[in-house]
């Protein structure tokens, strides 16, 4: 039976990947601050914070024995706010310090099975410079190229690394006010996830269309940093 640790796995993306996996046989661990969002005989539930001293013991203990998937799903973003500045890095602290803490713990264990697949949530938001939530599009910039570098780091140790990236997921991450063009489910975001599972891309896009607007986007910003 394959086995899969997912952080960040009690609500949106994580939690319809971890249901999606267990009905399609694997066995689940799953990471988050809050309770499980689901139960099930194959589902085991650990607390934690990615933030915490304590998360690179509690991953390691939760991982073994070494299972065959690890998916990041944890991430959070807040719009500037200049009257609660530590807010932006928690956000660098989750959504890439976390990421690269689990792979540190996760991955070398892959390399030295020679098996396993690592995947990590990052978004289309990588490509843009954006002064609405800038430590957001920040953080997934270096996310990206993280995980893509370690991608092709991994690739002659029969290891796979995925840097996926969504445009917008209709979650709790999504519920900000504004146009949210070619928004997908969380249910079909997961499916999107299952098919990098068998195909183990390097980078999946999704959808295509949302990269052609963001390419729009990135070129407006571009000349109005140019005209500065
Ligand atoms: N929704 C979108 O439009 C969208 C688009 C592109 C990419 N993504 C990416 O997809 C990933 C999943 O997001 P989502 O849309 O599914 O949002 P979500 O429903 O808010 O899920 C985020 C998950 O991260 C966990 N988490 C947050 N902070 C944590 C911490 N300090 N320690 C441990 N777990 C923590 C949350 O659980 P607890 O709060 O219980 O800890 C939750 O399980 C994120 O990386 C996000 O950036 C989302």
């Amino acid at each position: 039976m394959p086995s899969a640790i997912i952080v960040g796995a009690s609500t949106g993306i994580g939690l319809a990947l971890a249901g999606r996996l267990v009905a399609a046989g694997w066995t689940v661990t799953g990471l988050a601050r809050s309770a499980a969002g689901l139960e099930h005989a194959q589902y085991r539930h650990v607390v934690a914070d990615v933030r915490a001293a304590s998360y690179r013991d509690v991953l390691a203990a939760a991982s073994e024995p070494l299972p065959d998937l690890c998916v990041y799903c944890t991430g959070i973003g807040h719009e500037l706010d200049f009257a609660q500045p530590t807010r932006e890095s928690d956000v660098f602290a989750t959504n890439l310090v976390g990421a690269v803490i689990t792979a540190e713990v996760i991955v070398p264990r892959m390399v030295a099975a020679r098996a396993g697949h690592f995947i990590g949530l990052s978004s289309q938001a990588d490509r843009i410079i954006d002064r609405d939530a800038p430590s957001y599009a920040a953080s997934k910039a270096g996310m990206s190229s993280y995980l893509e570098g370690l991608a092709l780091a991994c690739r002659a140790h029969g290891v796979a690394v995925t840097n996926v990236r969504f445009g917008f997921v209709d979650t709790a991450m999504a519920k900000a006010p504004g146009p949210k063009p070619f928004m997908i489910s969380a249910d079909r975001a997961a499916q999107i996830i299952e098919r990098c599972i068998r195909r183990r891309p390097i980078r999946k896009t999704y959808p295509l269309r949302m990269a052609a607007v963001l390419w729009l986007v990135r070129w407006g910003t571009r000349i109005r940093i140019w005209a500065s």
